[in-house]
């Protein structure tokens, strides 16, 4: 992971910390062997998402649970399939996902309900309902940023 210049090393520590409670357990790990975009790794974009997401509340000094906000951003595509391989069924994957994470992540990390709205909505406005927490907005636009950049990468490769 690239140290952000203007990330404080206590914040950098702070995100570490948080980050490992749930990166190192064997479910999170499996998030490596899925392709989520272009050759991003669900596993990789899925950090990317609490990273880009705890500095935008930093940076934008947001009265949110930061502990509650990097948990969910790693949790928000717990799923356990590759979702371009259509002859297994993963049909809609872009509806369905965020029900299937939030389900999975109620079941292997015991989250509070808050959490579980974080997650749920993260696909708007592709799912019809919004966010109804600031932390849920702000993994729903990072998530956003993350995907684009991974696509980006891809195609730079390619
Ligand atoms: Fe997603
Ligand atoms: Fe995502």
């Amino acid at each position: 992971m690239k140290k952000s210049k203007k990330l404080p090393e206590e914040s950098l520590i702070f995100f570490k910390n948080e980050i490992h409670k749930i990166i190192d357990t064997e479910p999170f790990q499996k998030l490596k062997n899925y392709r989520h975009h272009g050759n991003v790794s669900t596993y990789t974009h899925t950090i990317a998402v609490a990273y880009l997401s705890f500095c935008f509340a930093l940076r934008h000094r947001s009265s949110v649970d930061l502990s509650a906000l990097i948990r969910s951003a790693l949790l928000h595509d717990l799923y356990f399939y590759d979702w371009h391989d259509k002859t297994k069924g993963f049909h809609f994957h872009g509806y369905k996902h965020p029900k299937i994470a939030m389900k999975n992540a109620v079941s292997l990390y015991h989250i509070s309900q808050r959490e579980q709205r974080h997650i749920k909505h993260h696909m708007f406005p592709l799912t019809l309902i919004p966010p109804t927490t600031k932390e849920g907005w702000i993994i729903c636009w990072c998530d956003k940023v993350a995907t684009w950049k991974d696509y980006r990468r891809h195609q730079k490769k390619h």
